[in-house]
């Protein structure tokens, strides 16, 4: 630094008040541009101060922004626009397990069940059909004196159905849901073959004596979330991330509360449950037997007319068609297994769930679907 440069002293570059800074057009010494420019006047800042104002706006802009496309975001919702649909196929009467193939291998789930063959099912009257009902049971006449005896699993089915599905509307009528200590019956949608590439979409699910209400809940491969989207429904959302290889493979879940499953629900006449699977999204109803709408008893269901859903799962932030494809109905009542093992301790039921299995045939008389029938819609 040579010295006769206009420099302090100390070497840092001047301040504002000491530059000699006049004003436009009226020339004057640094005492007097001290005094008379005033701070506040844009027409005396200088490009650093323009520079901050320009920063400042800029950041501004950018939250601005941020804030105006998280909540658009939060705002997205699919087209849930009205579709017309025909009634494709009906499961009921005394043919409804026909409609059926019966899984018998070892339980996927980690329960302690044996499933059996269809002609077993039927002699040991696990299922059984009438023109009005078609009830699923687990074996109940198994003793700890039996021979075979169940100390190495209950005897229980589990049910495929034929036809599988991409998208569509399912009304199922439930009018029994299975209950006691160890159980875990569920109905839902699956592809077994390609778990979990082709999805899984539970409709109904409860553990134990179904008091913890019914779970609906889907499973998928990953990049597929409820979290934090905008939804429309009655039910309270569990976790929103329905990737399998997250939380356990807890999956995105919605609890219907507690008077959708067990005695509560039975009691009532049980009820109808309605699955709508397209594009748009996958959203389900449960129908007190009292309040299924008119348009479901006159086979002509237009979900844009019913109620606020018990859980909506949009597409916003799931691509619904590419990971659910190729869905098979299951029917099943498990016992114990990994959901029941979960949540044991806080169930109220006694000793442990393979020794109440093993050893008391009677406990499981509760443990029984019955259904009316299940419709299937396709749009027209
Ligand atoms: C089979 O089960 C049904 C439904 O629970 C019951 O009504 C029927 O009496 C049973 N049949 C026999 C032979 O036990
Ligand atoms: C159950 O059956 C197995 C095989 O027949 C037998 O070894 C076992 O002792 C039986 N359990 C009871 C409690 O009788
Ligand atoms: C559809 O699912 C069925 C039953 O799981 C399976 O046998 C079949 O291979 C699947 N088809 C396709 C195209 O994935
Ligand atoms: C379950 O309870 C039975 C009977 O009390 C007992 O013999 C058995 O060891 C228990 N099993 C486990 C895994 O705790």
């Amino acid at each position: 630094m040579r010295q006769g440069e206009f420099v302090k002293s100390d070497g840092f570059p001047p301040q504002y008040d000491e530059v000699m800074f006049p004003p436009r057009g009226a020339p004057g010494s640094v005492r007097q541009a001290r005094t008379s420019i005033p701070w506040w006047n844009p027409r005396y800042w200088r490009k650093r101060v323009w520079a901050g104002i320009g920063v400042v706006l800029v950041i501004i802009i950018i939250i601005a922004v941020a804030v105006g496309v998280t909540q658009s975001k939060k705002n997205r919702y699919p087209d849930y626009s009205a579709i017309t649909y025909s009634l494709s196929e009906t499961y009921g009467g005394e043919n409804f397990f026909d409609k059926f193939n019966y899984f018998t291998g070892y339980d996927p789930a980690q329960g302690f069940v044996h499933y059996v063959p269809a002609p077993e099912a039927k002699q040991r009257n696990l299922t059984y059909a009438t023109p009005s009902t078609a009830v699923v049971k687990v074996d109940t006449a198994v003793g700890p004196d039996s021979e075979p005896n169940a100390s190495t699993g209950r005897f229980s089915v589990r049910l495929e159905s034929k036809t599988t599905y991409n998208r569509g509307l399912f009304l199922f009528d439930v009018k029994h849901t299975p209950y006691a200590c160890g159980a875990w019956p569920a109905l839902w949608l699956t592809d077994p073959s390609h778990w979990p590439d082709n999805g899984e979409i539970d409709i109904m699910e409860s553990v134990n004596q179904g008091t913890g209400g019914n779970q609906m809940t889907l499973h998928s491969t990953g990049g597929c979330s409820m979290g934090g989207v905008k939804r429309k429904m009655a039910g309270e959302a569990a976790d929103g991330n329905c990737d399998h290889a997250a939380n356990k493979n807890a999956g995105c879940g919605v609890s219907g509360g507690d008077k959708t499953f067990g005695t509560a629900v039975n009691g009532a006449g049980g009820s109808v449950m309605a699955v709508e699977w397209r594009d748009a999204g996958i959203r389900m109803w449960q129908f007190a037997r009292g309040a299924v709408p008119a348009d479901v008893a006159a086979k002509k269901p237009d979900p844009s007319t019913w109620p606020e859903a018990a859980a909506d799962f949009p597409s916003t932030e799931c691509d619904i068609g590419s990971h659910f494809r190729n869905n098979s109905i299951i029917v099943n009542i498990d016992l114990c297994g990994d959901l029941v093992y979960g949540s044991w301790k806080k169930s109220g039921c006694p000793s442990n769930c393979t020794d109440l299995v093993a050893n008391q045939p009677d406990l499981y008389k509760t443990a029984y679907w019955e259904f009316g029938s299940f419709e299937v819609y396709q749009p027209a």
